[in-house]
């Protein structure tokens, strides 16, 4: 009777053991994406980041494209594309990689969760690669750096940090601005999209936005009732762009870092900068 039981209750272990492999591992999701949690079983347990986006034949890059000139949407020839600086970027990264470019466009805030989900291999997305984030990701080398802006209407007395006491202002939920416009103890107002943010200081809705200086001067070539101004207790963006991926992925790194430095030597970088960033 005794063995019985004991039959019984292995029997029942072992199904529900089994049972609840298979719903925590879905099928749609891509094998031994981390480390951590590689299966001990999966033949392919050695194999690294890059092995896996080979595999695969793409890489899967997440960004927030509202963000010229970094990354935005824009018709071309009647399609909707994402085009900028981190695109050209990401496709050089996908052409040494031998594999197809894919983005995934998503809120800029939602964009750490998604790595560490697996759900894309890499976040180029005008990232500031602050010693905050390095706690949950890894960061390559800086590809940009520059400082912040304040956008106003362009009938607005908005100058200095004190004129904007008592006024909203909207930055992106989030990011470096964010945190710039707390530390400097503004009213804030975070939203998702910093497009949005655009449309909500051109209706009056909040009194200024707080955005890196390239994009602040795309946003004003684009909104000609809008200025930017330059505070500056506000102008520490907290450091300079770079892609990141997850921690422990440095073969992936090396890659990025190794783009970035034939980018560099080659003059395409420049370009590149010329292309996106310049006057
Ligand atoms: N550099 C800022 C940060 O890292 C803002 C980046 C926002 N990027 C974007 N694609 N909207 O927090």
């Amino acid at each position: 009777m005794k063995k019985f039981v004991v039959f019984i209750l292995a029997v029942f272990l072992v199904l529900s053991v089994t049972g609840c492999g298979n719903n925590s591992q879905p099928t749609t999701q891509p094998q031994n994406q981390n480390n951590a949690v590689a299966q001990p079983q999966d033949s392919s347990e050695k194999k690294g980041k890059v092995d896996e986006i080979k595999a695969r034949g793409e890489l899967i890059v997440g960004l927030s494209a509202d963000y010229p000139p970094y990354e935005s949407h824009q018709i071309i020839n009647g399609e909707d594309k994402i085009v900028g600086f981190d695109i050209d970027l990401a496709q050089a990264i996908a052409d040494e990689l031998g594999v197809k470019l894919n983005i995934v466009d998503t809120s800029f805030n939602g964009l750490i969760p998604m790595l560490q989900a697996n759900k894309i291999d890499v976040i180029i997305s005008g990232m500031t690669a602050t010693e905050e984030r390095e706690k949950s990701v890894d960061f390559s080398d800086i590809y940009f750096a520059g400082k912040n802006l304040v956008l106003v209407k362009k009938d607005s007395n908005i100058a200095t940090i004190d004129d904007l006491k008592d006024k909203l202002v909207a930055v992106q939920l989030g990011t470096t601005q964010e945190a710039a416009a707390q530390k400097a103890g503004m009213k804030t107002k975070p939203i998702n999209l910093l497009t949005d943010a655009v449309m909500e200081l051109k209706n009056g809705k909040v009194d200024a936005v707080l955005a890196t200086e390239v994009v602040a001067n795309n946003f004003i070539k684009l909104n000609d009732d809008i200025k930017a101004v330059y505070i500056k207790e506000l102008a520490d963006e907290g450091g300079g762009s770079a892609a990141a991926v997850n921690e422990g992925n440095k073969d992936l790194v090396d890659v990025i870092n190794k783009v970035l430095k034939e980018l560099k030597d080659s003059g395409k970088y420049d370009e590149m900068i010329n292309k996106w960033f310049g006057a």
